[in-house]
C-alpha cells in the first residue's frame, strides 16, 4: 500500500477505536435518540478497501467532533446491492439512520423525490460550499434549485485493470491499450489461446451492468450514451444492438463461477494472474493497493477500449434524512465529509478523487493522477450501474434483462427487454 495511505489508515484506524470502541452494529442498535452525542451512518462500505476508506472518514470525523459517538450500520454488498433494500425498509418504517450513503443523479433523485430527505441549501451556505464543488457534479445533486446531499467523493467507472504480467506473457503490449472493442476482443483472444481460461475476470450482477454500460459508452460514444437516458437517443439503434453483439462477445472470455461474485473476488482474479483484465470503479485501486502491487509495473490502466476521452462518472453523496434522531451530528458528519482533510483522507484510501476543486493532484498516488486529469478534461458521462443515469427502478429492469442475457445469451429478447424498460419508466 502506498505508505501515505498506510499511516492515514493507521492513525483513522487508532482514533476510530480510540473514540467509538467497536465501530461495527447492527443496523439501529445502539441508537438513542435521547443521546445527542451519537451518529448512525449507513453505507455498504463494510469489507475490505472500503471499510478502510469508511474508518479513514470516521477518523476525522473523530478528530472534528471529539465525543459523538459513531455507530455503523452499514449493510454489505457491492454498490449498495443489498444496502439499497434493507434502507427502503428503514425508510419505510419511519427509522431513518441519521446519515446514508447515495448516488450522485437519479437515484438521488428517487429519494428527493420520495420526500424523505431534507433540503441542505442552507446547510451549504452555512459552511461555505456553494463554490467548493464542480458544476457537473452539483447539477446531479440539485433538484428544483435545492441540494440534498454532499458528495464524499467521485468515482470512474470506465477503467480496464490489468496483469502487466500476464498480458506480457501472451505477447500483448501493456502499455499499448486496444484501440476499440474489436482489438480488445482480439487481445482476449490472444490470452484464451495462451492459456488463459478467463481473461476477463467478471462478478455478481451489477458488475455485469457496469461491464455492459461500458459497451454502450463505447458503442454509442458520449453524447449518444448520454441521450439513452433523456430519450433523446433511441433504445432501437444500430449502436445498442452493436454493444448487445459486442457485451455477448466479451461474455466468452470470462470466469464461469461470476454469478454471485461479488466486486473484490473478481478484482482479485487480476491481482492473482489469473484473468488479464477486469472492468471495474476505481475502488479498485484501493484493492490493488492494499495487494502491495505497483502501478504501472504489476498492474496497469486504460479507459474501457472505445472510451478514451470518457470520464464514466459516479459519486457517493450521504444525505440528512427526514426524521434523523440526531440531526446536529449529521451535520457534522457532512461538515467532516465534506472538509479538505476529510475529503483527502478518504479518497486517498478509497481510490477516488476528491469532489472538490480545490484538489492538489500531487497529493495523490498515479492512478488517482490519471482520473484527476481525466474528470477535469473530458467528457462526463453518467454511470447506469452506479445511480447516476437511471432511477433505481429503470436501473434495475435494465440489469434483471443483462443478468438473464449472461446465462441465455438471446440478442433479440435483451433489445426489446431495454426497449420495454425505457416504455415502462422513462414514459410510462
Ligand atoms: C459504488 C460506490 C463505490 C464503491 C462501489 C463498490 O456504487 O459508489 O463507493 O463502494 O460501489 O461497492
Amino acid at each position: 500500500m502506498h505508505s501515505r495511505i498506510l499511516a492515514a489508515v493507521a492513525a483513522a484506524a487508532a482514533a476510530v477505536l480510540a473514540l467509538t470502541g467497536c465501530a461495527a452494529s447492527a443496523a439501529g442498535s445502539g441508537s438513542d435518540p435521547n443521546n445527542p452525542n451519537q451518529l448512525e451512518a449507513f453505507t455498504w462500505w463494510v469489507a475490505g478497501s472500503e471499510k478502510v476508506g469508511l474508518d479513514a472518514l470516521v477518523g476525522v470525523f473523530a478528530e472534528q467532533y471529539p465525543g459523538i459517538e459513531f455507530i455503523n450500520a452499514s449493510v454489505a454488498g457491492g454498490a449498495g446491492s443489498n444496502a439499497k433494500e434493507a434502507l427502503a425498509a428503514r425508510l419505510g418504517a419511519d427509522n431513518p439512520p441519521d446519515t446514508f450513503q447515495a448516488h450522485a443523479g437519479a437515484e438521488l433523485t428517487d429519494y428527493i423525490e420520495a420526500g424523505q430527505l431534507q433540503d441542505l441549501s442552507q446547510f451549504y451556505v452555512d459552511n461555505g460550499l456553494t463554490d467548493v464543488f464542480p458544476e457537473t457534479l452539483v447539477d446531479r445533486l440539485t433538484v428544483d434549485g435545492k441540494i440534498y446531499s454532499v458528495p464524499s467523493n467521485i468515482h470512474r467507472a470506465n477503467v480496464v485493470w490489468a496483469n502487466t504480467a500476464v498480458l506480457t506473457a501472451a505477447g500483448i503490449d501493456p502499455a499499448t491499450p486496444p484501440a476499440n472493442l474489436d482489438a480488445w476482443i482480439a487481445d482476449l483472444q490472444k490470452l484464451k489461446d495462451s492459456g488463459v481460461e478467463a481473461p476477463l475476470a467478471l462478478g455478481t450482477d451489477w458488475t455485469q451492468l457496469q461491464l455492459f454500460e461500458n459497451v454502450l459508452i463505447a458503442d454509442l460514444g458520449p453524447e449518444a450514451y448520454s441521450g439513452l437516458w433523456t430519450g433523446s437517443t433511441g433504445w432501437d439503434i444500430r449502436g445498442v444492438k452493436a454493444a448487445v453483439d459486442h457485451y455477448g462477445r466479451l461474455l466468452d472470455f470470462v470466469n464461469t463461477d461470476y454469478s454471485g461474485m461479488e466486486w473484490d473476488a473478481a478484482t482479485q482474479l487480476v491481482i492473482d494472474g489469473k484473468s488479464g483484465y477486469n472492468v471495474m470503479g476505481d475502488w479498485a485501486e484501493a484493492a490493488f493497493e492494499q495487494a502491495g502491487l505497483t502501478y504501472g509495473q504489476e498492474y496497469t490502466t486504460f479507459p474501457t477500449p472505445g472510451t478514451a476521452g470518457v470520464f464514466d462518472f459516479l459519486a457517493d453523496s450521504f444525505t440528512l434524512p427526514v426524521g434523523a434522531p440526531h440531526e446536529q451530528a449529521a451535520k457534522d458528519w457532512l461538515a467532516t465529509i465534506s472538509s479538505a482533510d476529510g475529503q483527502k483522507a478518504f479518497n486517498l484510501a478509497k481510490g477516488s478523487i476528491p469532489s472538490r476543486t480545490d484538489t492538489v493532484a500531487s497529493d495523490y498516488p498515479a492512478y488517482q493522477q490519471t482520473a484527476i486529469a481525466s474528470f477535469a478534461d473530458d467528457t462526463v458521462v453518467s454511470s447506469l450501474a452506479h445511480g447516476a443515469a437511471a432511477s433505481t427502478g429503470w436501473s434495475g429492469a435494465i440489469s434483471a434483462a443483462v443478468s438473464k442475457f449472461a446465462t441465455d445469451r438471446k440478442a433479440e429478447a435483451l433489445s426489446r427487454e431495454l426497449l420495454r424498460a425505457y416504455a415502462d419508466f422513462q414514459i410510462g
